[in-house]
């Protein structure tokens, strides 16, 4: 078996500032390994063609491969039927739609938790101003994780929809989704989980955690940005509106009336992102050939490191729980008396890329008391070594802010 994967990444070649490259911030984007690029290069190369359109040869082959990733992505987080993908442009895109399109009327409750994504706020935010629906938010414990007692208190009769991260990209936190979707149900409300963060770094089966909704993003996952999923019950999909209308979604139209084809192709309007979808499914291919052993594997053994060298640098304070940073692979942190974005700069001078700012998580920002983190974020190409630089660099970074030298 494999040990190092990074050697099918080229962009990790590569001399950043003169060091080479240490890329720790996968939770914003993941890199691509050589495996998708050809895969997606050979679909440009043989079977390039509009899906669903031509009853030439060439736009049948593209087809089929268009819908085969379809089925690849339904197995893979144990949907039923491969008529519940969709496919979006990402994440973000998968939450507006249901946003817009779930019902939800006036005087209802959305309830959000403390740990979001901005992109699982604002398109909340919007409809509930439009409609007069009420936003309220799961509170969050001392030791980041989601206050379950504050969940049952506000997950009641007039709730509509619960829409919850399944990990936070700030703190890692893995959330208890399955009981959220019980309260949910129990009330008579959806369950709309973003899986963002955890579908990149953890199996995960829609059937099981109960959800009726999740949303995902290809490019956090070794494979294109622009391509996306959102995963719903065939029967709730049904029964939803589209969002976008136009070319493909259509069964027939006349002047003034238009049919619509069935679930899930009414959502998917216009040219499709084909090629993302090519490499959705090469990526989601290449997770498999690693398997979710080695991926946790590594996630475990480099957190641990990091964790374990990171403790031992005075003034220095970490965001999260450990057991839930070793599944996540994501480390927040910050220095005492050092602005995070001095600390991502200094790190970038020696190579080492982490991202610093809010994480698109300002209000978690505010109930953690900062206006800003430093966030490390690792997959499964980093190895050992990267966390020796990272903790090195940062040594060095903390030694020149306090006395000036490196
Ligand atoms: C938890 C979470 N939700 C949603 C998003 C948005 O994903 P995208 O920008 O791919 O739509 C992100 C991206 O960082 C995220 O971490």
């Amino acid at each position: 078996m494999r040990d190092n994967f990074a050697t099918d990444f080229p962009l990790l070649k590569q001399m950043v500032n003169h060091e080479h490259l240490v890329y720790l911030d996968s939770a914003a984007t993941s890199q691509m390994p050589e495996q998708v690029m050809a895969a997606i290069t050979d679909f440009k190369k043989t079977d390039n063609a509009n899906v669903h359109r031509g009853v030439y040869t060439l736009a049948q082959r593209a087809t089929e491969r268009y819908e085969g990733v379809r089925e690849q992505v339904a197995a893979w987080i144990g949907a039923s039927d491969a008529r519940e993908i969709v496919f979006t442009k990402g994440t973000t895109e998968g939450l507006n739609w249901l946003a817009r399109s779930l019902k939800i009327h006036q005087g209802d409750k959305i309830v959000l938790t403390m740990m979001e994504h901005h992109s699982n706020i604002v398109p909340w935010q919007q409809v509930a101003h439009r409609l007069g629906a009420e936003l309220v938010y799961i509170e969050m414990t001392p030791d980041f994780q989601l206050d379950m007692a504050d969940a049952q208190r506000k997950i009641d009769g007039r709730t509509a929809v619960v829409a919850t991260t399944l990990v936070s990209n700030v703190l890692g936190t893995v959330t208890p989704v399955r009981e959220l979707a019980h309260l949910a149900h129990r009330n008579g409300a959806v369950i709309v989980g973003d899986g963002a963060q955890a579908v990149p770094h953890m199996p995960i089966d829609v059937k099981q955690l109960e959800l009726d909704y999740l949303t995902f993003s290809g490019h956090k996952m070794l494979g294109p940005n622009g391509i996306g999923v959102l995963w719903g019950k065939k029967a709730l999909l049904d029964d939803l509106d589209p969002v976008e209308f136009g070319g493909e979604m259509i069964s027939e139209v006349g002047l003034n009336e238009t049919t619509f084809k069935p679930t899930p192709w009414k959502f998917e309007a216009g040219t499709q992102n084909i090629t993302g979808v090519i490499g959705l499914g090469a990526a989601i291919d290449y997770l498999q050939m690693v398997g979710w052993k080695q991926i946790q594997q590594n996630n475990q053994q480099l957190v641990q490191q990091a964790l374990t060298a990171l403790a031992k640098i005075p003034g220095l304070e970490i965001y999260g729980k450990p057991t839930d940073m070793v599944q996540t692979g994501i480390i927040s942190f910050n220095l005492a008396g050092i602005h995070p974005h001095d600390v991502a700069t200094a790190l970038d001078m020696q190579g080492i890329a982490v991202r610093a700012g809010h994480h698109c998580a300002q209000p978690l920002m505010k109930a953690l008391g900062v206006p800003a983190t430093c966030r490390a974020s690792f997959y499964l190409y980093n190895t050992t070594t990267d966390v020796t630089r990272f903790v090195d660099a940062l040594v060095a970074t903390k030694e020149f802010f306090t006395n000036g030298i490196s």
